[in-house]
């Protein structure tokens, strides 16, 4: 197919301006996840792009004979496998600094609440944080996220908490949306409720209102897409969670949850309360937590590279989540105490060998369900509608890319309908 434009007639190239230009993906393997189940994988497939959006998606002997030549350019890839584009739906993306002295102690025998309790841990990340500039921060996040982008990711989410303060929370943030400059979508989500900062010590409640007092602060400035919160022992109370979420809520701002990491603390059946997009960790998470998130439709966000990193040995209620129709989605938790590793790929691995997830479930975790677990039902699947974000692979069969680990088969990212270089 060539460049059409050159011999369309006066009238044609008028229609031609004015509908966004259209590229004909051929003789593609798609996994499409397109239903509800399974891969939705089409041998012999096409995909018509238009501008931004997938226009027809289907094989090549479906293709309408119109659309196929409404085409401007015409790319093959030779049976090349295409995926929706990855969503790393939970990170903390943005920070000063390092932990390894603190990996050493934990493979010593302390452990990640003893750390935490003794005044290291999120603290000492947030020392690091307050003391680097915008620009600083901006220079050390940008090679994180090319790094999750080396292995298709092309939405992702970034939370603050490192920062602590209004003015540390707002550099924080500025920077995670700064980082959509790199051809991605970015959300943000505001995790005030992380830790207590040195100087609110010995009075929590007066941070969480400090939390809450800040909230609207940040969404003027049109920094924040959703709320979250640390509801843990080492963390804030389920009723502290409340109140940063009846906030959230005054404002309209959906929310999610880090719930049930190390304790069961009801915090996914509140979550559930305020209709969370997702709660996220799980490992101690009960049978009434899963009731209520089936409920709400909310999202289970498995971290693997959590699970690894702080040595768990208890596994997230995976059948239990599966049996009441929970979606899971998978992510990796990006941070420098409990995850310090950017491999959207190895994430697919583990979900896999840890958690015994399938790997059409694991991939579903990392494109669809992610897309769920931001509120953005525009991606997350090839269909006609979507927004055009996929990855083509070197790979004959989707469930290649949950077994190789170390290995990066990506060929070629598509964002938003442009190839990206
Ligand atoms: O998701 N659990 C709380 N937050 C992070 C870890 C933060 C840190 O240790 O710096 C998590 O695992
Ligand atoms: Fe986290």
């Amino acid at each position: 197919m060539t460049d059409k434009s050159s011999t369309a007639g006066a009238a044609s190239a008028a229609a031609v301006a004015s509908t966004p230009r259209r590229v004909l993906y051929a003789n593609a393997t798609l996994a499409t996840l397109a239903g509800d189940r399974d891969w939705g994988l089409v041998s012999d497939g096409a995909m018509l792009v238009e501008g931004e959006q997938l226009r027809w998606v289907g094989t090549m002997a479906d293709l309408p004979a119109d659309l196929r030549d409404s085409a401007v350019e015409l790319r093959d890839l030779g049976g090349l496998l295409v995926t929706p584009g990855f969503i790393d739906c939970h990170t903390h993306l943005v920070y000063g600094g390092e932990r390894s002295a603190e990996f050493e102690l934990r493979l010593q025998g302390a452990t990640y609440e003893e750390i935490a309790r003794a005044g290291g841990g999120i603290r000492s990340t947030v020392a690091a944080t307050r003391a680097a500039s915008e620009s600083e921060l901006h220079a050390l996040a940008v090679p994180r996220a090319r790094a999750l982008m080396a292995e298709g990711l092309t939405t992702l989410e970034v939370k603050s908490g490192y920062g602590l303060s209004l003015a540390d929370e707002t550099k924080c943030l500025r920077v995670a949306r700064q980082l959509a400059e790199l051809g991605l979508t970015v959300k943000t989500t505001y995790l005030g409720a992380h830790a207590l900062p040195p100087e609110f010590d010995g009075r929590q409640e007066a941070y969480v209102d400090a939390v809450c007092a800040w909230l609207p602060e940040l969404h003027q400035q049109g920094l924040v897409d959703a709320v979250d919160a640390f509801c843990e022992r080492i963390g804030f109370t389920p009723d502290q969670t409340r109140r940063v979420f009846e906030a959230a809520r005054a404002l309209d701002l959906p929310v999610k949850l880090h719930a049930e990491q190390l304790s069961d603390q009801g915090g996914a059946a509140l979550a559930a309360e305020f209709n969370a997009l997702s709660c996220d960790h799980l490992e101690y998470l009960s049978d009434a937590g899963i009731a209520a998130m089936a409920r709400a439709g909310t999202v289970a966000v498995l971290l693997p590279g959590a699970f690894y990193f702080l040595r768990e040995t208890k596994l997230p209620p995976i059948q239990a989540l599966r049996d009441a129709g929970v979606p899971i989605a998978l992510a990796t938790d990006h941070n420098p105490g409990s995850s310090p590793g950017l491999s959207l790929l190895l994430m697919l691995n583990m979900a896999c060998t840890f958690f015994r997830m399938t790997p059409e479930e694991a991939l579903r975790g990392l494109t669809t369900n992610a897309a769920r677990a931001l509120g953005l039902p525009d991606r997350g699947r090839l269909a006609a509608g979507q927004r055009a974000d996929f990855c083509i692979w070197d790979a004959a069969h989707p469930r290649e890319l949950a077994y190789w680990f170390g290995r990066n088969p990506l060929r070629q990212t598509v964002v938003g309908g442009r190839p990206r270089g």
